[in-house]
């Protein structure tokens, strides 16, 4: 049912905890089924230099915020807010119809913390 690829993020996920003096943070959650994600990125420049997520949820879910996390690690905010849950889903090989909504909640989270970035740093953002 699930590729090797989110078997992989699921059991050794990347980027989990947290970052104290996060730059950003953006918390979304899933009305279907009640779970959360959390993501706090570090910016430097305009560049994302670090990235890390907290997930309460499904395994797909953790899976596709590693995934994401690894994405946009090294990349600009303009270039974090192009991600797109269908760009996570494919990075991992696909995901069965029935978790494409788990994506969603990694492109919404990452989203949501390059905006709380932009909010607070305005004078960043032309
Ligand atoms: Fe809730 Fe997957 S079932 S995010």
């Amino acid at each position: 049912m699930y590729s090797e690829k989110v078997m992989d993020h699921f059991s050794n996920h990347r980027n989990v905890g947290e970052i104290p003096d996060a730059d950003g943070v953006g918390t979304v959650g899933n009305a279907k089924c009640g779970d959360i994600m959390k993501m706090y990125l570090k910016v430097e420049d305009g560049v994302i230099v670090d990235v890390k997520f907290k997930t309460f949820g499904c395994g797909a879910a953790i899976a596709t915020s590693s995934m994401a996390t690894e994405m946009v690690k090294g990349k600009t905010l303009q270039e974090a807010l192009q991600l797109t849950n269908k760009a996570v889903a494919e990075a991992l090989d696909g995901l069965p119809p029935v978790k494409m909504h788990c994506s969603l909640l990694a492109e919404e989270a990452i989203h949501a913390a390059v905006e709380d970035y932009m909010k607070n740093h305005p004078e960043e953002v032309k």
